[in-house]
């Protein structure tokens, strides 16, 4: 399917960062436009991983942002229990290296085939937004953080995996070394109406879809809005204006 051809309600991911399930289903229920929602660890633990069961239920599309990172057995198994419980996308750390992504890929693959549902979109986290060049150094990335980003985006596509994570500022340097249908999912995305919070490097919805970005992770400025739902449809149809 070509980017014009996907619906804006199919890049939409809004983040589900509550420290209760009873609290993100308030708000899952306020969005009944909203197919995709982000579960991530503090949600996760929270709920004893109940919530993707629950939004499974509410026939929800769930990204697992659980970020593995282990051996490639590990997380080959940790994989398997993403597809059990209905994830659509999920993540795992391009710094696990190609053995353990390739694995993930196999097993989630595995997994999909043997239940008869469609494969997950396995996606690699390459060099997290909260880094800077300083904060890389000391880890020993001497290349800096574009260099990395690139090294690991094509890490990521060799070993098999569908896309990464990444910042809208890094949409142009993926694409110039990544396949076209490698998938970008972008956070640090804020409406030009909307607060900017903690995140930094920010930029809008409809700058980052013309850029390129697959999927539009938002967080706050809908889910602290004082009508969520109308802030999920004006971050919708800026998404539809910039297709
Ligand atoms: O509320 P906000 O729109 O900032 O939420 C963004 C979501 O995306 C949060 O769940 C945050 O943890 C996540 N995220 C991010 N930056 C990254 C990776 C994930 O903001 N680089």
């Amino acid at each position: 399917m070509g980017r014009s051809e996907k619906k804006p309600t199919e890049r939409l991911i809004v983040a589900l960062d509550y420290p209760a399930w009873i609290d993100a289903e308030q708000l899952v229920r306020l969005l009944p436009e909203v197919e995709y929602f982000k579960v991530g660890l503090e949600l996760y633990l929270a709920s004893r991983g109940e919530a993707v069961a629950r939004l499974r239920e509410l026939g929800k599309k769930v990204f697992l942002d659980l970020k593995f990172h282990d051996i490639p057995n590990t997380v080959a198994q940790a994989s398997v229990q993403a597809v059990a419980q209905g994830a659509a996308i999920f993540n795992v750390h391009a710094g696990g290296g190609r053995k353990m992504m390739e694995q993930a890929v196999q097993a989630a693959r595995a997994k999909a085939a043997e239940l008869g549902v469609a494969t997950p979109l396995v996606i690699a986290v390459t060099v997290l937004t909260s880094f800077d060049e300083a904060g890389l150094q000391e880890l020993g990335f001497a290349q800096g953080i574009e260099k990395s980003v690139e090294n690991f985006a094509r890490l990521a596509e060799g070993a098999g995996m569908d896309g990464v994570v990444a910042s809208p500022r890094e949409i142009g340097l993926i694409r110039a070394v990544c396949r076209p249908d490698f998938k970008i999912i972008c956070p640090g995305v804020r409406p030009a109406w909307a607060a900017v919070n903690d995140q930094k490097r920010i930029t809008t919805p409809r700058e980052a879809i013309r850029q390129g970005a697959d999927y539009l992770v938002v967080g706050r400025p809908i889910t602290a809005a004082a009508d969520p739902r109308e802030a999920a449809q004006k971050v919708l149809e800026e998404i539809k204006e910039a297709l």
